[in-house]
């Protein structure tokens, strides 16, 4: 147990699925996953283990944030044994050509943020995924006959910004979220797997209009089940 993860080392899984929103986790195990426990409460951020097809898996709420995905990650590697997690969840287009409804799969991220920095003293802001969870998730897309854009994630610190770093168009980021460069960071640096999913629920660059939480939900589920047949 930890000061934030009040389930015991065997009730996590091995794999994991994180939302940022611990409403999504719950949608998740409700939907999707048989014999489901409730492992963890601590601060709302609610921890299912359930089966999905024969194999046990976790689902588990981020937060929003590296700050938060940085606390449950660490966790979850160190702590809870975990191998593999998978995000899922939403990012805002920065490319005309990414559309609302699009689901992404993080090939790398790039991060503005000191976030590796203040864990190893070292500069790093580009992380590139791991390329075998990667092309097993690819596989699944195609099979299930899912359009699964490949593409850079600039991961940020900050929603309501008043200031357009020129570092991301620089360096070709096609969405903007707030959590993938950390997990994948994190998987690297502790030589676990993860990945992300994301799907477009905004643009920054075009007129479209936002998803309501509902549409929101619904298109998520796109992504959600190819993590789950990814695990
Ligand atoms: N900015 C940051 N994170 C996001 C966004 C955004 O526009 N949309 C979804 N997650």
């Amino acid at each position: 147990m930890t000061p934030h993860n009040e389930a015991k080392k065997g009730d996590i899984a091995k794999r994991v699925i994180m939302p940022g929103d611990p409403k999504r986790a719950k949608f998740i195990a409700d939907k999707f996953l048989t014999d489901v426990k409730l492992v963890n409460q601590v601060r709302g951020i609610f921890a299912y283990t359930g089966i999905y097809k024969g194999k046990k898996v976790t689902v588990m709420a981020s937060g929003m944030g590296m700050p938060s995905m940085g606390i449950y990650a660490t966790e979850l590697f160190n702590v809870y044994g975990v191998e593999t997690i998978i995000r899922v969840g939403t990012c805002g287009s920065l490319d005309k050509s990414i559309r609302v409804t699009d689901v992404l799969l993080a090939e790398s991220a790039y991060t503005n943020s000191n976030y590796a920095y203040s864990l190893t003293g070292k500069h790093i802001n580009t992380v590139n995924a791991d390329k075998t969870l990667n092309k097993n998730i690819k596989n699944k897309a195609s099979k299930l006959a899912y359009d699964l854009k490949g593409v850079r994630i600039n991961t940020s610190d900050i929603f309501y910004t008043e200031f357009c770093d020129k570092s991301i168009a620089k360096n070709k980021c096609a969405a903007v979220e707030m959590e993938t460069f950390c997990l994948l960071f994190l998987a690297k640096h502790f030589k676990k797997q993860a990945a992300s999913i994301l799907t477009v629920s905004d643009s920054l660059v075009s007129k479209e209009r936002e998803l309501t939480p509902k549409e929101r939900e619904k298109s998520l589920e796109k992504a959600i089940v190819l993590a789950l047949e990814s695990l």
